[in-house]
């Protein structure tokens, strides 16, 4: 199955989310990725549903993939599946009763994902495979873009795929943090789905296109 590649808007200029959204998707991507932040779970504000709301209209073909690292996310289904998310994805660590979660997360219409820091253990997710659609495997410490990539955290991508294969499960795997051409090949051959990048794709010296096809060159089609 062929990799999809997720932008990452946290990169983007905050003054131009819209065009800059656009640049991103005019190259056939189809997967935006959404950072929201609180504060308190991560030591850094970003934006919230209308952001989500307000590029909906400007990106119609656009897949929102939405994650949340904002303590007690459960309060923040309802708001970003009305704005359009497709996927809403929280942290384990964030949500007392991450069941209860992804089940409210499928209600409200969206793919369930379960974002691990990198000091979790993928163990976590056993009890609650019949509830998700997307692992979010972090290789930084969630907060800030243009971090040092963690390869101790990206084991865990290997492991997923051998629990995925193991138990029949069904969830895609997606990593976020310090995805560039050169973590990218890696992550692919151990059996990711999807890769989110900031840096690597809106902070690259000839633009977000060449970004974009750096990293699809180095990850095929
Ligand atoms: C980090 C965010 C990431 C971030 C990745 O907390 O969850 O999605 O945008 O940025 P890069 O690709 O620059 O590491
Ligand atoms: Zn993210």
């Amino acid at each position: 199955m062929a990799i999809e590649l997720a932008p990452s808007l946290l990169a983007a200029d905050h003054a131009r989310f819209g065009q800059q959204a656009q640049e991103a998707l005019a190259t056939g991507e189809t997967w935006l990725h959404v950072d929201v932040m609180d504060g308190r779970f991560v030591p850094n504000l970003s934006f919230g549903a209308e952001v989500v709301r307000a590029l909906r209209p400007l990106c119609p073909a656009a897949f929102f993939d939405v994650h949340l690292m904002v303590v007690e996310p459960e309060r923040y289904i309802e708001p970003f599946a009305a704005a359009g998310a497709h996927a809403i994805t929280v942290h384990q660590e964030a949500t007392a009763h991450l069941q209860r979660t992804l089940a409210a997360i499928r209600e409200a219409g969206c793919l369930a994902g379960v974002a691990l820091n990198p000091a979790t253990s993928p163990e976590i997710l056993r009890y609650v495979l019949e509830d998700l659609d997307l692992v979010l495997v972090m290789t930084v410490n969630p907060g800030f873009g243009g971090q040092a990539f963690l390869p101790i955290a990206a084991r865990k991508v290997g492991e997923l795929a051998r629990l995925r294969a193991e138990t029949g499960a069904t969830f895609k795997i997606s990593v976020d943090g310090s995805v560039n051409v050169k973590t990218a090949p890696g992550l692919a051959r151990d059996g990711a789905d999807v890769l989110v990048a900031g840096s690597a794709v809106f902070n690259h010296a000839a633009g977000v296109a060449a970004g974009i096809a750096a990293l699809r060159e180095v990850v095929g089609p």
